[in-house]
């Protein structure tokens, strides 16, 4: 029965512009919920061994739509993971015949399954030079790696190293800066963001959870992602920049599905699995922020925007019911493995209607 006293908010079918479907029985599992939610999704190309080359997205796209339950209307949009060998005449023609929307840069070593990632980037200068002519996105992985880089710092430290040279270098490049952690991001992008050549996508968890999180009665790897969450004041200034109204900033969830035993162990993985109720808890954040006249242009108009594509033109509605919503339970694969969901640390309310 719903809510009779319910609050409704209807937007234009939202995009999520960063998530992990992973591929084999984890994707069967999770992509449904990605995709009864959102119209299309910008998707990673970290697999093992990673998505590198045009013919390889085109095969991971074909896996993800036979994934894709019957009735529902999804369309995943392929990125390919940048090498230090990758070559800018197959990103070319990958783009030409609309196999690859975008290119992603994982610095080496900086996250889940990024060993093979980019290890210089003036290694990657000549598929830069030919993504700008083309007009192709780079998203970036923004964390810069080094021993003596603290890893709450690395995010900073990577706009100074990595971000402000090539973008230098590169003026006309259209940049992604995705799953922004830090002020330091916020308030750089927010400078930079108007001229269309730079944009961030923030994730639901960023904006709900602190650094405590993690360590709130002991160690708590459901909280443990990279970027790792900061402190107070750094949440705080994604809020504020994702509710901004800003059309630099829009919505990736960055939902990132391990097992329950990969991220419960000794040496957990990064990631946080939220497809199930992201949405919702954007505008549960949007709402608290006094701010919910602004979701829909970050749910669902300023990504189109920055990626050149239409508004989805089909809607969504969304509920905000008097009672707290209920934990998630966990998922489970077919070969009965669980993936916990990111469960919020203060009650929520809002939920989507109806799907
Ligand atoms: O927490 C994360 N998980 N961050 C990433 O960059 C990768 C992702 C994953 O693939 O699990
Ligand atoms: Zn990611």
């Amino acid at each position: 029965m719903p809510d009779p006293s319910a609050i409704r908010l209807t937007i234009p079918r939202p995009d999520d512009w960063h998530v992990h479907v992973r591929d084999g029985d984890l994707l069967r599992a999770v992509l449904p919920y990605t995709a009864k939610i959102f119209a299309r999704a910008i998707i990673m190309p970290n697999l093992k061994p990673p998505v590198t080359t045009a013919a390889r997205a085109k095969a991971y796209r074909d896996e993800i739509i036979a994934a894709v339950p019957a009735g529902v209307k999804f369309t995943p949009l392929m990125t390919v993971y940048l090498t230090d060998a990758t070559d800018p005449a197959d990103l070319a023609r990958g783009h030409a015949e609309g196999v690859i929307t975008a290119a992603k840069l994982y610095p080496a070593h900086a996250t889940t399954n990024s060993e093979h990632g980019v290890t210089d980037i003036k290694k990657i200068y000549p598929v830069l030079e030919q993504m700008q002519k083309i007009g192709m996105p780079l998203l970036v992985h923004g964390e810069a790696i080094g021993a003596d880089i603290d890893v709450f710092d690395r995010e900073a430290v990577f706009i100074e190293k990595t971000l402000k040279p090539v973008r230098k270098d590169f003026p006309a490049l259209k940049i992604v800066f995705e799953h922004i952690t830090t002020q330091e991001a916020a308030d750089y992008v927010a400078a930079e963001g108007s001229k269309n050549t730079l944009a961030a996508t923030i994730t639901a968890h960023h904006l709900l959870i602190n650094r405590n999180a993690m360590f709130q009665g002991g160690i708590r790897p459901h909280y443990y992602c990279l970027p790792v969450a900061k402190r107070e004041k750094h949440r705080a200034a994604l809020v504020k920049a994702a509710t901004s109204g800003g059309t630099m900033f829009f919505l990736g969830t960055d939902t990132a599905p391990h097992t329950r035993a990969a991220k419960e162990s000794a040496c957990g993985c990064a990631g946080i699995f939220s497809a199930p109720n992201a949405l919702a808890l954007y505008a549960q954040v949007f709402d608290e922020a006094g701010r919910l006249d602004k979701l829909e242009a970050f749910a669902s108009r300023n990504g189109p925007a920055f990626y050149g594509v239409p508004v989805n033109p089909d809607t969504l509605t969304l509920v905000k019911s008097l009672k707290p919503n209920s934990e998630i339970k966990p998922i489970l694969t077919e070969n009965g493995q669980e993936i916990v969901g990111f469960a919020p640390m203060s009650p929520a309310f809002w939920g989507v209607a109806d799907i």
